[in-house]
């Protein structure tokens, strides 16, 4: 193998723990905020709280920050790396490697189902951090009402719909990514990879699940639809 070929493989494997380190941490923001958006079910006033909680420790911007640096530089080597394939491949090969062996429909389409979450974020954030504001008093203590603002949200039929496709298109997103996370980061072997496999849609399973869950949730308490 020539130097040069050498830099370029190993380079490309960099970015690809790069891309799998970036992209657990994210699913373990996946799962706090799935825990604390649960706290709708619970009351108002808890989900408020909570809210009010993070949004007021003055550490919520170096946590902020972090976030951002994550999903920016998941997307940016996700980015790299799919110009790059381009490049290395003669573009008729290309066309092909989607049906070839070992590719799957959730791993031939991870820049698609990458780019239906990357939209959703924008949209999201639009539509809740700086969405409507609404205050409300509890203990005493003055707070956005962000409960109000998401229930709201999802008293359209069209915007929990949208959620819910775009919970799918995460979850196929996960249900590779997750699994091809731990084959980056050199966990393969026949003993534990079916067992990896599994776990990953398990685990994308109990996202799209836990998260389409919220949107149906709101619409149907808001009674009569
Ligand atoms: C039913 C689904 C969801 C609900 C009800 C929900 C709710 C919320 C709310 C209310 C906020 C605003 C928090 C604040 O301003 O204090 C927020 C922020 C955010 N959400 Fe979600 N979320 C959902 C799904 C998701 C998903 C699937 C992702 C990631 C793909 C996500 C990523 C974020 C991010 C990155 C922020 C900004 C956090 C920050 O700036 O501190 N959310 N979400």
């Amino acid at each position: 193998m020539s130097s040069r070929l050498t830099r370029i493989v190993g380079s490309s494997i960099v970015k690809k723990q790069a891309m799998a380190i970036t992209g657990l941490l994210l699913c373990g923001f996946l799962v706090t905020h799935l825990a604390g958006n649960f706290l709708i079910i619970y009351s108002a006033d808890a989900f408020n709280q909570y809210a009010y909680a993070l949004t007021s420790n003055p550490l919520i911007y170096v946590a902020e920050a972090g976030l951002a640096a994550l999903f920016l530089g998941h997307i940016g080597m996700a980015i790299k790396l799919t110009l790059e394939n381009h490049k290395a491949r003669p573009q008729k090969y290309y066309m092909k490697k989607p049906t070839g062996r070992g590719s799957t429909f959730a791993s031939s389409t991870m820049p698609y189902t990458g780019m239906i979450t990357l939209i959703f974020l924008v949209i999201h954030l639009i539509n809740f951090k700086f969405g409507p504001l609404y205050m409300t008093t509890v203990d005493g203590v003055e707070m956005r009402d962000l409960y109000r603002t998401v229930v709201e949200y999802f008293a359209s039929p069209l915007n929990v719909l949208w959620y819910i496709i775009a919970m799918v298109a995460l979850g196929i997103h996960l249900s590779h990514g997750v699994w091809s996370a731990f084959q980056s980061l050199g966990f393969n072997h026949p003993s534990y990879t079916p067992t990896l496999r599994m776990a990953s849609k398990a685990f994308a399973v109990l996202i799209v699940v836990g998260y389409s869950s919220l949107p149906i949730y709101c619409y149907l308490i808001q009674g009569g639809h």
